[in-house]
C-alpha cells in the first residue's frame, strides 16, 4: 500500500498573524509616502532630507577607502555593539557637545528607529505605561504599540511637556519611561527650552522616571542657540537614553543610528539587537567612521542647515496666502517640520485626498495624536523641495483647501 502524498493547495492560506501584528494598523506615513512618490507631486509630506545636498562624493570616497584598505574587515561580520572606530567617534562628538561619553557607552543601531524598537522590546511588557508628547513621532507610537504597552499623552504647551502634569502622571501611571523629542520635534518643529529641560530632569530624578531623548534633528539648527540635551542636566544623567542618527545629517540610506545608555540597559538592548539583525552593516559603519575622520561633518551640516533655513523662510512667506484665515503655525529654528492649525471646521485627514489631486501633499495631524486627535492640524516638511517649488506647492495647497 502506498501512502498518499499530501496534495498542495493552489494558494496557500496565511498562517494566523500574531496578535501584535493584527492589532497594530499599517503606518499612515507609509501610505502617504506611496502617494507622494509620483514626481509631479510637490512633497511636503515625507520627512525626506534634501537629496541634492547629500555629500555623495565624500561618502563615496569613504566607502572606496575602506573597501580598498580593509576589505576583509568591511565586508565581514562585526560585533553587535558596533565598530570600535565609529563608537569612539560618536562618543567624541557627544563629549564635545557637553555630554562626557566613552565609546563603551554607545550601541550602534540600524537607524535610530531600531533603537526605539530595541528599547521597546527590552523594557515594555503588555499593559506597561509609556508617556509621550502629543502629538508624537508616529513610528515611535508604532514601536510602543507593538509591545502592547499603554501609551499615555502628557499635557504640554508650546515648550513641550508640562513638568507638573508629568509628575502627576508618573505617580498615577507608574510609567516605564517618557519618550520625548525635545529639539525640533517631529511633527511640531518645536524645541523645549533649557529651563523646561531642567524641570523635566528634576521630575525624572525625584520620581525615578526613565527618559528616552530622541534627537535626530538637533544639529540642523539655522537660527538661535543650541540647547543642551536633557541627558546632560543634573538628575537625568544616569536615567536617560539618548538616541542619535546620521539620517538627517549624512544620509538616511546609510541606516546608521546610535543609543547612549547606562551599561545594564545597553547590554539588554544589545542582546535584543543580536536577535534582530546581529549587527548594523559593517561597511556602512566603517565608511561613516572614515567620513568623520577625513571630512568635516559639522561644516557640511552647517551648509545643509543654511539651505534649510532658506526653505523654512520660503514656506513662512507663502503660508498666509495658502492657509485659510484664522490658521496658525509655528516658526521652527531648525529641523525639517512646521506644524499648522487650521480653523476648527477643517478636517485635514478628510481634505488630504482633495489636496493631493492638486499634486501637493502634507501629513494630516490626527495620527500623531494620542487620545483625542486635533483634526485641524497638519505637518509640513519644508526641506525636501526648493524655494520655487515650495512657493508653487503652497499655491496648490491653497487651491486644494479652497476648492
Ligand atoms: C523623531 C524621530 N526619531 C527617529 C526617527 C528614525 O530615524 P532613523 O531610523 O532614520 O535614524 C525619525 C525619522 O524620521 C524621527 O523623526
Amino acid at each position: 500500500m502506498t501512502v498518499a502524498e499530501p496534495v498542495p493547495s493552489r494558494s496557500a492560506s496565511l498562517p494566523p498573524l500574531a496578535a501584535r501584528a493584527r492589532s497594530v494598523g499599517g503606518s499612515p506615513v507609509r501610505d502617504i509616502l506611496a502617494v507622494t512618490a509620483r514626481p509631479e507631486v510637490i512633497n511636503f509630506a515625507g520627512g525626506l532630507p534634501a537629496p541634492e545636498l547629500f555629500d555623495a562624493d565624500g561618502i563615496a570616497a569613504a566607502y572606496r577607502a575602506v573597501l580598498a584598505e580593509v576589505p576583509g574587515r568591511a565586508l565581514q561580520y562585526s560585533t553587535t555593539e558596533g565598530e570600535p572606530s565609529l563608537r569612539a567617534a560618536l562618543a567624541a562628538r557627544m563629549s564635545a557637545r557637553g555630554l562626557p561619553t566613552d565609546a563603551d557607552d554607545v550601541l550602534v543601531t540600524t537607524g535610530s528607529q531600531q533603537a526605539l524598537s530595541l528599547l521597546a522590546t527590552a523594557l515594555l511588557e503588555p499593559g506597561d505605561a509609556v508617556l509621550v508628547e502629543s502629538p508624537c513621532y508616529l513610528a515611535a507610537l508604532q514601536a510602543f504599540a507593538f509591545t502592547g504597552a499603554r501609551v499615555v499623552a502628557v499635557p504640554g504647551d508650546a515648550d513641550g511637556v508640562d513638568p507638573g502634569a508629568l509628575a502627576e502622571l508618573v505617580l498615577k501611571e507608574r510609567p516605564k519611561l517618557l519618550y520625548t523629542v525635545p529639539t525640533f520635534q517631529n511633527p511640531t518643529g518645536r524645541t523645549m527650552p533649557a529651563e523646561r529641560r531642567a524641570a523635566v530632569a528634576a521630575v525624572a530624578a525625584r520620581y525615578g522616571l526613565w527618559l528616552v531623548e530622541d534627537d535626530p534633528y538637533g544639529e540642523l539648527r539655522f537660527e538661535g542657540e543650541r540647547v543642551p540635551w536633557i541627558a546632560a542636566h543634573p538628575g537625568a544623567e544616569d536615567r536617560t537614553v539618548l538616541l542619535g542618527s546620521f539620517s538627517k545629517v549624512m544620509a538616511p540610506g546609510l541606516r546608521l543610528g546610535w543609543l547612549r545608555a547606562p551599561a545594564e540597559l545597553r547590554r539588554a538592548c544589545a542582546v535584543v539587537k543580536q536577535a534582530a539583525d546581529l549587527h548594523t552593516p559593517t561597511v556602512n559603519q566603517l565608511a561613516a567612521a572614515r567620513y568623520l575622520a577625513d571630512r568635516d561633518l559639522d561644516a557640511h551640516v552647517a551648509r545643509v542647515a543654511h539651505v534649510y533655513g532658506e526653505r523654512r523662510d520660503a514656506m513662512l512667506a507663502g503660508l498666509a496666502d495658502a492657509l485659510p484665515p484664522g490658521s496658525t503655525w509655528g516658526r521652527p529654528e531648525g529641523g525639517m517640520f512646521l506644524w499648522a492649525r487650521l480653523p476648527d471646521t477643517y478636517d485635514t485627514t478628510e481634505l488630504l485626498a482633495r489636496v493631493v489631486r492638486q499634486d501637493v501633499a502634507y501629513v494630516p495631524g490626527a495620527p500623531f495624536h494620542v487620545g483625542d486627535p486635533d483634526r485641524s492640524t497638519l505637518r509640513l516638511c519644508f526641506v525636501t523641495e526648493t524655494p520655487e517649488r515650495i512657493g508653487e506647492g503652497l499655491a496648490r495647497l491653497g487651491r486644494g483647501l479652497r476648492d
